[in-house]
């Protein structure tokens, strides 16, 4: 194994047991809430997010073990997103992760909690950052350019996009907008944490452009395997974006253009990094991942 892949494998172990462990001291009042929230929280998602946040670390010469708190705030905001994507009134979809979805299994309204409890302790994390681990004024900006990402300015103007784009014609400069917040800005946040942290604005410029373009292709390759991807291997239902005649980039451009722009971002990222000498190779062999994946 080269040393990336084992790098990658050694973390994403490590981040599943840093959520169960993390996950474990809700209990009590909200019991089923707790549970629903690690349910869906628990092993099965491939941590693109927080192994993304570490990698930055490392890029920028962050130890690993100082950014456990923002490496499971992101994952707490993404599956709290899938939480919500999942339902009736978003994508209504039955399956996720290799399982029933969380309303599913819990009904809508402990669906809803789980994710708001998730999305709240996100931003506890990030706060339990201040003095010692990292400057107050620096968790500050973290916390402020998280919170912006994963809102309006980001994850949330990405999903109403999304769902006003359903059985519409949108083109794809507007196509480009949605995918890059609903799902680019919380790649850009993770990869910006450390950077943020450190108070390095340099470094969270170039790590922007480089996710920026990690989340466009990401999200065009989720498109893909929307089309084309096995339902068993990905954890998740196939066909249902063209069921809920959403816009995506096999809709628009077909799927061999689909591919041709996947790339090309992939490409554009390398780019961003060349730039500069640094520990890069597991950002690389994340945004390879990212692309070359079946699941
Ligand atoms: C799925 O993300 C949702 C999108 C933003 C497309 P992932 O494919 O990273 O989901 P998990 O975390 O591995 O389940
Ligand atoms: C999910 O996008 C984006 C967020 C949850 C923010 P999709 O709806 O396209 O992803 P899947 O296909 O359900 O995973
Ligand atoms: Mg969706
Ligand atoms: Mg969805």
């Amino acid at each position: 194994m080269t040393d990336a892949k084992h790098w990658i494998e050694r973390y994403r172990g490590q981040v599943d047991a840093w959520i169960e462990r993390d996950l474990k001291r809700h209990s009590g009042l909200g019991e089923r809430v707790a549970e629903a929230m690690r349910y869906s929280a628990s092993a099965g998602g491939k941590r693109l997010r927080p192994l993304l946040v570490l990698a930055a670390g490392r890029y920028l010469g962050v130890a690993e073990d100082r950014l456990v708190l923002p490496a499971l705030a992101v994952e707490y905001i993404h599956t709290y997103s899938l939480i919500h994507d999942d339902l009736p009134a978003m994508d209504n979809d039955d399956w996720r992760r290799g399982r029933p979805t969380n309303h599913r299994v819990f009904g809508e309204a402990v669906a809803i909690l789980a994710g708001d409890g998730l999305l709240n302790e996100a931003f506890a994390k990030i706060a339990e950052l201040a003095d010692p681990a990292f400057e107050s004024h620096d968790v500050l900006s973290a916390l402020r350019h998280l919170a912006r990402a994963s809102g309006m300015d980001g994850l949330i103007a990405g999903q109403a996009g999304d769902l006003a784009a359903e059985h519409h014609n949108i083109d794809l400069q507007a196509l480009e907008a949605v995918h890059a917040r609903k799902t680019g800005a919380l790649f850009q946040a993770a990869c910006q944490l450390p950077a943020w942290l450190m108070g390095n604005q340099a470094a969270a410029e170039r790590l922007e452009r480089f996710a920026w373009h990690f989340g466009l292709a990401f999200q065009i390759v989720d498109d893909i395997l929307n089309v084309v991807g096995d339902a068993a291997v990905m954890g998740k239902s196939t066909g249902t974006d063209a069921h809920l005649d959403k816009a995506t980039y096999p809709k628009l451009v077909g799927l061999e253009r689909s591919w041709v722009l996947a790339r090309y971002h992939q490409g554009m990222a390398r780019q961003v990094l060349g730039e500069d000498v640094g520990e890069s190779d597991v950002l690389l062999a994340l945004l390879d991942r990212a692309v070359e994946r079946k699941a």
